[in-house]
């Protein structure tokens, strides 16, 4: 047997995002072609397009010529979907509807990235991929209707909803927390918020499987298990060597009183893996990836915010 997807021709939308940078290297690693779709050119950007603009993106799905099209670009700006939810449901709902409806008419399959927050996480945790929605924020109700615009498109879609992302050159919690601790010398950390953090490179991997099984549906992606905040924040600490006592628990709401954000987290959004994992599609646990993550991370000397 070939590598799962030799030969096939993949779009990648935001290409130049944290997903999208470990996107190629898996797909490439699959066999595939891929051609990486960004806002504006850039590295690892081969078409440009704004993904709200309707011709825009049948004019480069039709350059492109997919026969796969993993859409990882989205509106990620939590707080300032709270401030603008119509600019970001342009994007989260209007782009991925778009993508979802030039791939249909391509005949291409599409993977569309999603979200833990379409949960409000105030109970039910871990979620399976056919627990009641109910985002309580900006971000989650415009992640939300783009999951129903691509379902609605095609069911034999696949919608992949994954969480608290990290990995690549830009920001990110983990770098935040070393950056924190190099600088500041400690930091507190809120402890009642709850989640799967996931390497963005294990998603991609599982991505890409999820892909060549050619499943449609809901699916959740996230490493495994779950942590707060505060425990990611300590186990960060010590894989780069620092002393974990100086990351320091707060609660949610002595945090906001100190430096308010306009738009609600979820309190606990495990996901739990159920579809994909039946599919043979699983990622591994948040401690594993991390412990491969942080050494390089801390390597690197400073974090960039
Ligand atoms: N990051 C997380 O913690 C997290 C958690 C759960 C789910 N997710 C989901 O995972 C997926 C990937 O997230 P990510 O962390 O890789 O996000 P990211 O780094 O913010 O990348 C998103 C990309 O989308 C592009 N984009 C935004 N609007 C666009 C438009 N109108 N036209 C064309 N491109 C556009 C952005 O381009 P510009 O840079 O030019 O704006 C950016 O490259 C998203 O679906 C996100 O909702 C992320």
């Amino acid at each position: 047997m070939g590598p799962p997807l030799a030969g096939r021709r993949v779009l990648v939308t935001g290409a130049g995002g944290q997903l999208g940078g470990y996107l190629r290297p898996a797909l490439e690693a699959a066999g595939a072609t891929v051609v990486g779709l960004g806002r504006r050119p850039g590295p690892g950007i081969d078409l440009a397009a704004d993904l709200t603009d309707r011709g825009a993106v049948e004019e480069v799905v039709a350059t492109a010529a997919p026969e796969l099209v993993i859409h990882a670009a989205a509106w990620t700006d939590v707080d300032g979907a709270e401030r603008d939810e119509a600019g970001a449901r342009a994007v989260n709902l209007g782009a991925a509807r778009n993508v979802a409806e030039a791939a249909r008419a391509r005949g291409a399959h599409l993977v569309a990235v999603s979200t833990d927050f379409v949960f409000s996480g105030t109970g039910g945790a871990p979620f399976a991929e056919d627990a009641p929605t109910d985002p309580v924020s900006a971000y989650g109700r415009t992640k939300r209707a783009g999951e129903e615009a691509v379902l609605a498109v095609s069911p034999s879609f696949a919608v992949a909803r994954t969480a608290w992302l990290y990995g690549g050159p830009g920001k990110h919690f983990p770098r935040t927390v070393l950056t924190a601790l190099r600088s500041r010398g400690s930091m507190e950390v809120v402890a009642d918020e709850a989640g799967s953090p996931t390497f963005a490179g294990d998603l991609a991997e599982a991505l890409v499987a999820l892909a060549a099984t050619g499943a449609g549906g809901i699916f959740h992606l996230a490493n495994a298990g779950r942590a707060t905040r505060f425990e990611l924040a300590r186990a960060v600490a010590v894989l780069a060597g620092l002393d974990p006592e100086t990351v320091r628990p707060t609660t949610s709401a002595a945090f906001l009183e100190k430096y308010p954000l306009p738009a609600k987290r979820p309190t606990d959004s495990e996901l739990r893996n159920e579809r994909a994992a039946a599919l043979g599609v699983t990622l591994r646990p948040w401690q594993e990836a991390l412990t491969a993550y942080v050494p390089g991370l801390a390597a690197e000397g400073k974090g960039t915010d």
